[in-house]
């Protein structure tokens, strides 16, 4: 059985908001922190926003939704994750921030045996777990986006983690949660995003090089593979600022031509066509 009942979450951006939803409505006590009241307000929309999707496609009932909504806390202050038992940090895809922000938790949270835990989609957890006195309580809880439909839960154990750490997260997201885990490898990628980013990286460069338009390569994995969403259009989902750190960790570690971020990516990053979350990316949005 699971011991955590608080749980912080550290970014309230796409994974973020998905994950706080996900506690909030699992019966967990949230405290969300973002960086800013600006960046907090957003967050809050999000996840207010996909929390009315869920009540009014009858998912869940008008007293789940209002229980959950009451579940959350909103703050900048890190220092209000001190009585958490589990914090999962869910910030931009930076190393440095990252690195920065597990020195900084490891300083806050109080219970000794709390689980530090980070959705990166590609940094080691090695690397963050030795920002902290505790390197053995650091573990990946790996989420898929949107978080509240994705059932997939990745735990990367790093060579520090201590294996009960290992197995008292994948217990909270197993039985807490109501995910299904994985143990995945602490190599950048982790298992599902090894596999899936060359793919969407030969999608992108198909584009780039003409050889098919962005509907006909997402019709032709829709109809032909049966996949619920074409590669283009899961990387606006993803967001391609996203799928680009992802790409250039991948690539950085294994230095395979496959994990190469395409120019047509960088070029779109740069112009802030960053996918759904903007607006813009292979495709518009309203
Ligand atoms: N938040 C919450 N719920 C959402 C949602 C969101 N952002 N988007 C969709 N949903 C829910 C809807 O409410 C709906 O629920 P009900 O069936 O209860 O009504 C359900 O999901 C289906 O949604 P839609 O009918 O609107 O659309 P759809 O059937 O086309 O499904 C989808 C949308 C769930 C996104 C589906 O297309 C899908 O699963 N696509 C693949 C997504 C994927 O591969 N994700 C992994 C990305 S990789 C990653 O995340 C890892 C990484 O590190 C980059």
């Amino acid at each position: 059985m699971t011991d955590v009942q608080r749980v912080g979450v550290i970014g309230c951006g796409l994974m973020g908001a998905g994950i706080a939803e996900v506690c909030a409505r699992s019966g967990l006590d949230v405290v969300v922190r973002e960086i800013d009241d600006a960046a907090l307000a957003a967050g809050r929309a999000r996840i207010e926003a996909s929390a009315g999707r869920a009540l009014a496609s009858g998912k869940i009932t008008q007293e789940q939704h209002d229980a959950a909504l009451g579940r959350l806390t909103y703050t900048t202050e890190l220092t209000d994750l001190a009585d958490r038992d589990l914090v999962v940090e869910a910030a931009t895809e930076n190393p440095d921030l990252k690195i920065a922000l597990f020195a900084e938790l490891d300083k806050v949270v109080e219970r000794r045996d709390a689980i530090l835990a980070s959705n990166t989609s590609s940094i080691p957890i090695a690397r963050l777990a030795q920002a902290t006195g505790r390197p053995g309580q650091v573990v990946g809880l790996h989420f898929f986006n949107p978080a509240p439909v994705q059932k997939l839960v990745e735990v990367v154990e790093s060579i520090l983690t201590d294996p009960r750490t290992t197995a008292r997260a994948r217990a909270f997201a197993d039985e807490r949660l109501g995910k299904t885990t994985i143990v995945a490898p602490d190599r950048s990628g982790f298992v599902v995003n090894a596999l899936l980013v060359p793919y969407l990286l030969s999608a992108v460069r198909m584009v780039e090089a003409g050889h098919a338009t962005a509907e006909d390569v997402d019709t032709g994995m829709t109809l032909g593979c049966a996949h619920p969403m074409g590669p283009l259009r899961l990387c606006d989902l993803i967001g391609l600022d996203t799928l680009l750190a992802i790409a250039e960790s991948l690539h950085q570690e294994f230095r395979e031509p496959q994990y190469a971020p395409p120019p047509l990516l960088r070029r779109m990053t740069e112009a802030g066509f960053l996918g759904r979350k903007s607006g813009r990316g292979f495709y518009a949005y309203q």
